[in-house]
């Protein structure tokens, strides 16, 4: 097809990974709609992602949404011309519902699917910016995952770096709780640590060995809790900060390593932990004298969301590559 042709197809992404139903309408290089759908509220109750109610959740709220996206971007439902969904990882139960409907709407309305990795959509939330040069990494930070991926191009991905234990956000999750700050963490944790002292505590951080581009951030979780069961919580905002610092040491060390190793033209980020304003500033202060490019998605571009999966969808059929067959298959997160 056409690089013309593909500018004027409207494309839907179904986002259903976890707790954020999404669903978005792009057309060309324009996000044409976007809505999420956050389940913050029942969640937070038990402090964590609840996946029974995350699926229960999808399922009554995925037709409204996709009602709400079309309207939102002037389409109607036959308009569509390509559905995007995402496959993997994530929870079973929750992809399912996403997968299942994505599969009744390409089955009625006779139009190509494409099933589509969770992470690689993080990180096409960058590819309507068109300076992007290859060979790029790029680095997921979210609740369930810290990866990093050699890319070839726009659609090959190789996985050079991941969590041996906790993810990032999942830590930033631990540590909110423990701090009694609610959930999600991360957000809570970047607005305390604005009124702390990050040099105050000093925690540990793990490098593991030295040409090592995993992580582990189980050990920094553990020694919070021992600094609260040793101090208390008089000093939240400064336990936050000392905390954010190190999150920030451990993924900046790590980024250096990996561009060091890697000759790249281009660095992209993508993932909900994206969204914290402290570690964007760190991570743009690597790239000042570098010739490496770097992109970062707008904040509702991070967080999981439609616009995403359409955008990848996109770069998949650009590519040829052709769709999914049509079963009711997900590849949960083991
Ligand atoms: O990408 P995402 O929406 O879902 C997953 O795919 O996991 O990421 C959610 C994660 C949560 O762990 C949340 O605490 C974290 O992103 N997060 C943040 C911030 N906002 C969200 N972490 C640090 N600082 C933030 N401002
Ligand atoms: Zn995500």
């Amino acid at each position: 097809m056409s690089q013309n042709s593909l500018n004027e197809k409207i494309i839907i992404g179904i986002e259903s990974s976890c707790d954020e139903t999404g669903i978005g309408v792009l057309k060309g290089n324009r996000i044409l709609s976007n809505i999420i759908s956050s389940q913050e509220d029942i969640h937070s109750l038990y402090g964590g992602v609840v996946p029974e109610l995350a699926s229960r959740a999808h399922v009554s709220r995925i037709d409204n949404l996709l009602h709400k996206a079309l309207e939102k971007s002037k389409c109607k439902i036959e308009d569509i011309d390509y559905i995007g969904v995402t496959s993997e990882p994530g929870l079973k139960g929750s992809l399912l519902v996403g997968v299942s409907f994505a599969v009744g709407l390409a089955y009625s309305l006779k139009k190509d699917l494409y099933k589509v990795n969770h992470l690689h959509a993080h990180i096409a939330a960058n590819y309507l910016n068109e300076d992007i040069e290859f060979p790029a990494i790029a680095f997921v930070v979210s609740g369930g995952h810290t990866s990093l991926f050699f890319l070839k191009d726009y659609t090959e991905f190789s996985l050079i770096g991941r969590t041996l234990d906790d993810a990032c956000g999942e830590a930033f999750d631990k540590v909110g709780r423990m701090l009694n700050l609610g959930f999600p963490g991360g957000p809570k944790i970047e607005k305390e640590a604005e009124k702390g002292d990050e040099n105050k505590i000093k925690f540990p951080v793990a490098i593991l060995s030295k040409d090592s581009l995993d992580f582990s951030f189980s050990g920094l979780k553990t020694a919070v809790l021992y600094y609260i069961k040793e101090n208390g919580l008089k000093n939240i905002p400064d336990i936050c900060a000392s905390f954010q610092k190190t999150v920030g040491d451990i993924l900046c060390i790590k980024i250096k390593k990996a561009i060091s190793k890697f000759p790249v033209k281009s660095f992209l980020l993508g993932g909900g932990v994206i969204q914290n304003n402290y570690l964007r500033k760190r991570i743009k202060e690597i790239f000042k004298d570098e010739k490496i490019k770097l992109f970062i998605p707008p904040k509702d571009l991070c967080i999981d969301n439609g616009a995403m999966v359409a955008i990848l969808t996109k770069f998949l059929i650009k590519k040829g590559i052709p769709p999914s067959d049509l079963r009711i298959e997900v590849k949960p997160t083991k």
